[in-house]
């Protein structure tokens, strides 16, 4: 088996980057993919009470556990299973469950920050920033945290004034620079997946 075709895909939080991963699975068609999502690679914080860990700031690199994701490419790379781990964003922290991913044709590797680490990036064969306007990400945010991650408002409003905006502003804005592709408008915009699928179709016809 080749080395599977790796493909990196970030943006700000609510540009729509999940749906684009999704659509390019789904058009792809392919029974070999993999989703990894960067989320799922938040440090353990099972050691600090939820008190402090509602204090951490997760939109800086610090938050993620970039050495064992890097481990888990790598091992996927080499045609080893891995155990991704879960995370549960109510209680920000992983939980005790693991979720085996076999060995793949493709890996969509999808999250904030996954053009910010220099090693991380390079391991990348194409590279994509999702790149969607600030006041449509936070109104995404805001319905998506309070229905789906068990947050109030004000909380959302809050993290996102103090932490969210400024560290995409010092983190995530500054990679799209290193992006092969900006996708204007998320999953919506049918074209740019279809240019997409169309080379991703193309490199694994090459590899055979
Ligand atoms: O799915 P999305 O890309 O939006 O996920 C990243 C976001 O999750 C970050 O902007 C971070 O603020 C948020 N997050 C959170 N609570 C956690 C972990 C991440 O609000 N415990």
């Amino acid at each position: 088996m080749s080395k599977p075709v790796l493909i990196g895909l970030t943006g700000g939080t609510g540009s729509g980057k999940t749906t684009v991963a999704k659509t390019i699975i789904e058009e792809l068609g392919h029974d070999n993919i993999v989703l990894i999502q960067q989320d799922s690679y938040y440090k353990d914080q099972s050691h600090l009470s939820f008190e402090d860990r509602i204090k951490t700031n997760y939109d800086h690199p610090f938050a993620f556990d970039t050495e064992l994701l890097i481990e888990h490419l790598e091992d996927l790379m080499a045609g080893k299973s891995i155990d991704k781990p879960v995370y549960d964003f109510s209680h920000h922290t992983r939980t005790d469950e693991v979720v085996t991913i076999n060995p793949c044709d493709v890996i969509v590797l999808e999250g904030i920050l996954v053009l910010e680490n220099e090693q991380l990036r390079d391991m990348l064969d194409i590279k994509i920033y999702v790149d969607t306007d600030n006041d449509v990400r936070f109104i995404r945010r805001l319905l998506r945290d309070t229905k789906e991650r068990g947050r109030t408002m004000d909380s959302v409003v809050n993290q996102y004034l103090g932490v969210v905006r400024p560290m995409h502003q010092q983190f995530i804005e500054p990679t799209k620079k290193y992006a092969d592709i900006i996708i204007p408008e998320g999953g919506y915009n049918k074209v740019a997946i279809d240019i997409l699928v169309t080379k991703v179709k193309s490199i694994l016809k090459e590899l055979g």
